[in-house]
């Protein structure tokens, strides 16, 4: 499994400063400079479809508030990018995302996921400390005797993820379990998914809960 760990560039995208890029496209649109415009225009964009669709339940900074909505700030670009191919091609199934993604132009994809990377994701409450703590070993440790890998070695120890491996860290436990279920159950079977259907596979209900608690405050 050591291999599969090794991509472990973090997902540094929460600490771009948006602020700091309105006021570069301010000036580059103030002074004319055709090369930069048209990236300021796809980020106005994003913004804009933000606002109207997505805000509802991800939230405008991407850090939703319903628990079965999944937080998607500070997420790699990429893969914001790769999942919503997946819903459009009804690889990834979901009753909600396959419309919403199915009415947008996919060359939207990759300003929308600049935008929600670039936010500053928030963490959640844990509520039951001793299944966070039996979460915690598992995701840093995995169990060598049933071949559970650590989950840490492909989501990064601290949780936040990268182009290949979804950030984890904050994200509501709702939502963790149930794609983990998800995965046990191959309703999430496209290609990229394979790996976490095996590691799924290998957990008990208990564990899923546990893992998913430690998450939530990180
Ligand atoms: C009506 C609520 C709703 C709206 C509006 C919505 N989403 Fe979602 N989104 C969901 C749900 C529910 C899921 C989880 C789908 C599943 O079960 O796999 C999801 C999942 C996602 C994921 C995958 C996240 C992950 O961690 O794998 C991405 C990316 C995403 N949405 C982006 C968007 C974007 C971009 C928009 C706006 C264009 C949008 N969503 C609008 C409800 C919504
Ligand atoms: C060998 C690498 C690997 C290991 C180890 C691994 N994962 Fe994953 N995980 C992935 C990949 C790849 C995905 C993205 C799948 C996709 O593209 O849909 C993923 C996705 C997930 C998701 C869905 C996130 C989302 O936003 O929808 C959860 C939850 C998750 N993993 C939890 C865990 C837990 C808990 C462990 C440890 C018990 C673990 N993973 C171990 C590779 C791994």
């Amino acid at each position: 499994m050591s291999t599969l760990g090794s991509n472990r560039q973090s997902g540094q995208a929460g600490k771009r400063r948006p602020r700091l890029r309105r006021a570069q496209c301010w000036l580059a649109a103030a002074l004319g400079f055709a090369l930069v415009a048209p990236a300021c225009a796809d980020a106005e964009k994003a913004k804009a479809i933000v606002a109207n669709i997505c805000a509802a339940c991800h939230g405008i900074d991407g850090n939703s508030t319903i628990p079965t909505f999944p937080k998607l700030a500070g997420r790699h670009p990429d893969y914001i990018v790769r999942e919503l191919k997946e819903f459009v091609g009804g690889k990834r199934k979901s009753d909600i995302m396959a419309p919403i993604c199915a009415a947008l132009d996919p060359d939207d994809f990759k300003s929308l996921g600049a935008y929600f990377g670039a936010q500053k994701p928030t963490s959640g409450t844990v509520l039951d400390k001793k299944a966070a703590e039996i979460g915690e070993k598992l995701y840093q440790d995995g169990d060598e005797v049933r071949g559970v890998p650590a989950c840490g070695g492909c989501h990064n120890p601290d949780g936040s993820g990268n182009k290949r491996f979804p950030r984890l860290a904050g994200q509501h436990r709702e939502y963790l379990i149930e794609q983990m279920v998800n995965f046990q159950k191959d309703i999430r079977n496209y290609e990229s998914a394979r790996l976490m259907r095996e590691v799924a596979k290998r957990l008990t209900d208990d564990e899923i809960k546990a893992v998913a608690e430690y998450l939530t405050g990180l």
